[in-house]
């Protein structure tokens, strides 16, 4: 190995496998894991139960600054804010709805990349999100962009939204997902988008420990 691989970042749009690949990645290598995209759901999820409308940017900030994150246990689905431990909760449609309006807010980015930022620091970690090869760690010794197609995206999330008991048609999902895409791809605070130096990778037709083998080659050949 040329030079050792500390920190890896995954971006990609949704439902592309980075959480599975992420979290089995970070076990693979005895390495930390952040999930990014819970942060700004607990944002969204405290805007909502104190009654902060999603487009009020200023008040979202001070929302996120006031309410520093805290990450519970290593598998990365949960999160701690304001006293409350976040789990299920963050992953239920009125959240899904809202958390790309949220993450819009240029005040609530700056306040959760300070602090990705800080978790980053002390190395041998995963962090998946849509802005950490270009924005958050753009340092970073390897930069993965995963895609897969919006048909095999929009029924992974299908697949595990009637495993969590919620009752969804599948072209429900499929529009969404796609909603979700163009708000991130077109935001003008960090859009989704891969780092020139990025590594693409299709997963489509690939399973998840085949996805982390290739990244682990990737790891191997730096
Ligand atoms: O990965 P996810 O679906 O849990 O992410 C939820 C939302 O958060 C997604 O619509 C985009 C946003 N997000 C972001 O803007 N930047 C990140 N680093 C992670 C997620």
């Amino acid at each position: 190995m040329a030079r050792e691989v500390s920190v890896i970042a995954i971006d990609g749009p949704v439902a592309a496998g980075k959480t599975a690949v992420g979290r089995e990645l970070a076990r693979t290598l005895g390495f930390s894991y952040l999930d990014t995209g819970i942060m700004y759901r607990a944002i969204t999820w405290l805007a909502l139960k104190n009654g902060v409308p999603v487009e009020d940017e200023t008040s979202l900030g001070e929302l996120a600054r006031t309410n520093p994150l805290g990450l519970v246990g290593d598998d990365g689905d949960q999160v701690l804010a304001a006293g409350h431990t976040l789990g299920p909760e963050l992953r239920e449609l009125s959240i899904d709805g809202n958390v790309s309006v949220v993450s819009k807010a240029t005040p609530v980015r700056r306040e959760l990349v300070a602090q990705q930022r800080q978790t980053a620091a002390k190395g041998k970690i995963v962090m998946i999100g849509r802005d950490i090869g270009t924005v958050v760690l753009p340092d970073a010794d390897l930069k993965v962009y995963l895609t897969a197609s919006a048909e095999n995206r929009a029924q992974r999330r299908w697949q595990e939204m009637r495993e969590r008991g919620q009752a969804v048609e599948l072209m429900t999902v499929l529009s969404e997902t796609l909603a979700r895409d163009r708000t991130d791809s077109s935001r003008e605070d960090s859009p989704l988008r891969p780092a020139q130096d990025a590594w693409e990778l299709n997963t489509d037709g690939l399973d998840i420990e085949q996805v982390v083998q290739k990244i682990i080659d990737q790891v191997s050949s730096r």
